[in-house]
């Protein structure tokens, strides 16, 4: 069996039609984008077309988009370049429980810094309750930022609901939306957003790149100072490789197939929470839920033995977020849905990709029901 890649949450393969438009970027048209002979402008050329299809995927002008390093310094940036922009005279930020760990691990460094930082509590299918997050707006708040959907459990927050609130209070709203970009509407205008968060390999492109929107007459501090690139806001030679790769894999994004996808992925789920006792999907269903995530608690299992067993045989999923370095399976987004450490440890994520096609599910609920119930009677063996 050819492997059955059930990751792609973590990153995604680069499609062949992007790597063939970055490749003459590398060694044909390797001008610096800054220069001003006939080299540079080709490179220019190239990165302000990849911007303009970025922008326009986002209902954004293209003066909007800055590019960065992907989706952890665009995080990284929108949060840190509001704060200094507004501190003191503002110093409060809201944001979620089940975040990714570059969102909360920036806002508690800010906290360091002098910034009060309001977590959100979230439901058991991971949604925010937007009442209290009017409560927990104050005179001193300047930035929301909630995640548009989450890379552990798929649930995708109300983000028009929120920009209202933003709107009304004249608070900035920023999005992190490296899981659900190209795979739900994201419209800026639509949602009033005033930040948001993107990356590349997330949608088939390179590594390594992203961009930030900032909305036209937003300020936020830059992250990096030097020789004045991206409109003096974000300085490094661009990564014009890396740009037109982004640029390519969101032209061509449109192709994938989300309804197939969400299909497949209903179908996975529906099998397992039928056929394999004391199973149970983390995160809701339906529309509200990315179309490539499956989360499963497996009573027992020990999450990280399943992942083992399943790359035994050829299929490789996930347990919770790749992004987060530590080695034990412990989740604070399962932990905030109200899942025990025992539940914690026992989840896996598949999440699926334009290239899962009906027979690898079907093989991987073959799979899945030899390891569980192997798992489970060495279990009791062991266990007397
Ligand atoms: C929701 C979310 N935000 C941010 C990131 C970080 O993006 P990058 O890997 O481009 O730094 C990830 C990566 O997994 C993510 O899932």
């Amino acid at each position: 069996m050819e492997p059955v890649y059930l990751d792609n949450a973590a990153t995604t393969k680069v499609d062949k039609e992007v790597l063939k438009a970055m490749a003459p970027y590398f060694d044909e048209f390797y001008g610096n984008a800054s220069s001003m002979h006939v080299k540079g402008q080709e490179a220019k050329k190239a990165v302000e077309k990849a911007r303009e299809t970025i922008a326009r995927a986002i209902n954004a002008k293209l003066e909007e988009i800055y590019f960065t390093s992907g989706g952890t310094e665009s995080n990284n940036w929108a949060l840190k370049g509001a704060f200094f922009e507004n501190f003191p005279k503002k110093n409060h930020i809201v944001t979620v429980k089940t975040e990714h760990d570059c969102i909360l691990n920036t806002a508690k460094w800010l906290e360091g810094k002098g910034a009060k930082v309001t977590y959100l509590d979230v439901d058991k299918e991971g949604f925010i309750n937007i009442e209290k997050l009017k409560k927990a707006i104050t005179p001193k708040t300047f930035l929301v930022s909630v995640m548009q959907a989450n890379n552990e459990i798929g649930t995708i927050q109300n983000l028009e609901e929120i920009g209202n609130i933003c709107r009304e209070r004249k608070i900035l709203f920023h999005t992190d939306a490296a899981q659900s970009f190209t795979k739900i509407p994201l419209d800026v205008k639509r949602m009033n957003l005033n930040l948001v968060t993107i990356n590349a390999h997330k949608v088939y492109g390179p590594k390594g790149v992203g961009a930030l929107f900032i909305r036209e007459g937003v300020k936020i501090t830059p992250l990096l100072h030097g020789g004045g690139h991206e409109r003096g806001q974000r300085s490094g030679t661009e990564n014009v490789p890396g740009i037109i790769g982004f640029g390519k894999a969101v032209e061509i994004s449109g192709k994938t197939d989300y309804k197939k996808m969400s299909a497949l992925r209903d179908k996975l789920i529906k099998w397992i929470i039928e056929k394999i006792p004391d199973s149970k999907l983390n995160g809701p269903v339906g529309d509200k839920r990315l179309p490539n995530n499956v989360n499963i608690t497996f009573k027992g299992c020990e999450g990280e033995a399943l992942g083992g067993y399943l790359e035994n045989k050829n299929i490789y999923v996930s347990t919770g977020s790749a992004c987060m370095s530590n080695t034990n399976a412990q989740s604070h987004v399962l932990a905030a849905i109200g899942l025990s450490r025992e539940e914690q440890e026992s989840s896996i994520r598949f999440t699926l990709g334009k290239e899962t096609t009906e027979k690898n599910i079907d093989y991987v609920m073959k799979v899945l029901s030899e390891i569980i119930e192997k798992m489970r009677t060495a279990g009791k063996i062991k266990n007397g």
